[in-house]
């Protein structure tokens, strides 16, 4: 997952009681949220369609975190589960919804809803360069375990680093 610098927040406001954001399984009407949010934070957007297509996996396990009437979607995870092993694909809480936990609660959720499907390990890449993301996963527990020379092109012919995270999962 390559995270791009986040001028764009798609939206969704502040005045929200972060108590009351829910977390619900993504499906497909969240799909156009999803792929609008995911649009403001990486340099490579899914559309809707590919989100739809992913969450149609069977191993797929997905969540959004939203709030409101009428709800807004501000925060996306989204896992696949194939036998004892699960790769995060995406996770991201909109910009103005930083910070609160919720990129906690979602990992949570995730890793627990894989385990429940089966997998016993859990990893994702992600940019060598993107602190946040690495301080999340340190703090739920993974660890690195390989990286990818070069693996994020980057604007100007450069490329980043991606590094393999892995978090044990039923301990
Ligand atoms: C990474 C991301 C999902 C974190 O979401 P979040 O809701 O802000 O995270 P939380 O509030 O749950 O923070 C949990 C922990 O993550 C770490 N963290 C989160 N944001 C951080 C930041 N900007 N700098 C340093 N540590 C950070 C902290 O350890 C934090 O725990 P603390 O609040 O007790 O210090 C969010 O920054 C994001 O969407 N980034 C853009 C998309 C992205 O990079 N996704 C990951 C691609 S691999």
């Amino acid at each position: 997952m390559s995270a791009q610098g986040n001028g764009n927040s798609n939206g969704p406001g502040t005045g929200i009681d972060w108590r009351r954001v829910s977390l619900l399984w993504a499906v497909p009407g969240h799909a156009a949220d999803m792929a609008a949010l995911h649009a403001t934070m990486f340099d490579q957007p899914w559309d809707e369609a590919a989100i739809i297509s992913l969450l149609a996996h069977p191993g797929s396990v997905a969540l959004v975190a939203s709030a409101g009437q009428p709800m807004v979607v501000g925060g996306f995870g989204l896992a696949q589960v194939a036998a004892d092993e699960a790769e995060l694909l995406t996770i991201g809480i909109a910009e103005t919804w930083r910070r609160h936990g919720l990129g906690s609660r979602l990992l949570d959720a995730l890793k627990r809803a894989a385990e429940r499907a089966g997998a016993r390990s859990l990893f994702l890449e992600v940019a060598a360069s993107n602190t946040a993301a690495l301080a999340l996963y340190a703090k739920h527990g993974f660890a690195e375990s390989g990286r990818r020379k070069g693996y994020y092109a980057r604007p100007g012919g450069t490329a980043e680093d991606a590094i393999v995270m892995r978090c044990p999962l039923g301990g």
